[in-house]
């Protein structure tokens, strides 16, 4: 196993084991910005054919646009549980599979919009994940990523220095990654960014020229 690999491992047992409690932790994160930002983003979708990276427990399943056909990976298997559960409860139509970002089996050009939320502070190797991202998105198409950026808040991101190493441990989430810098190094060309919460949370829109 390569330490690439090695390191998903690490992180993906950490997201299996988080999976029991994740949506008490989300319940929180939502009433503080994120639901507005999910609101958003899936407001943003275009087009019909659509893929969610990270689907986790299935929280953005209310916010589908109703005549996408979905397709959604996560590479845990607590996760992805979860979400086929809610799927089931609630009549969502998506494709689920577990699938790690960084190495997905889909072909090139496939979905005309690439959609995510939180994902990208917890892949082990983001600017390679998001590459990934713009290689199965098609020509002219769309991806959207809602993500932490605890930067943009002094007091925050202190806190979130202070509060990382447990974060890691616990959840294999970085709280002090630079999701902005992570999507120019991929290769997409940026369209708009919009800010929550003073910038907490950076709603990234981009194309794949
Ligand atoms: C913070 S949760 C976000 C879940 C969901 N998007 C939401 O907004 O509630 C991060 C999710 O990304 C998944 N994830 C992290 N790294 C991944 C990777 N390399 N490939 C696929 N999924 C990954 C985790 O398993 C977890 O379900």
């Amino acid at each position: 196993m390569s330490s690439e690999d090695k390191a998903s491992e690490i992180i993906k047992r950490r997201w299996n084991r988080t999976a029991w409690y994740y949506d008490y932790l989300m319940a929180f994160m939502d009433r503080v910005g994120v639901r507005k930002g999910r609101r958003l983003l899936w407001s943003r979708v275009e087009s019909s054919h659509v893929l969610e990276i990270g689907v986790g427990t299935g929280n953005n399943f209310p916010y589908y646009p109703p005549d996408a056909e979905m397709t959604a990976i996560d590479f845990s298997e607590g996760m992805l549980k979860r979400a086929k559960n809610r799927a089931s409860r609630h009549k969502v139509k998506v494709d689920l599979r577990q699938m790690d970002v960084q190495n997905m089996k889909f072909a090139d050009n496939t979905f005309n919009t690439v959609a995510s939320t939180l994902v990208f502070c917890s892949v082990p190797d983001p600017v390679r994940g998001i590459k990934e991202v713009a290689r199965v998105c098609k020509p002219g198409g769309k991806v959207i990523l809602l993500e932490n950026d605890f930067n943009s808040v002094p007091i925050i991101s202190w806190l979130a220095k202070l509060a990382n190493p447990l974060a890691v441990r616990m959840i294999g989430a970085d709280f002090t990654r630079h999701p902005m810098d992570n999507v120019a190094s991929s290769g997409l060309a940026v369209e708009r960014v919009t800010s929550l919460r003073r910038g907490l949370w950076k709603l990234i829109e981009a194309r794949k020229v």
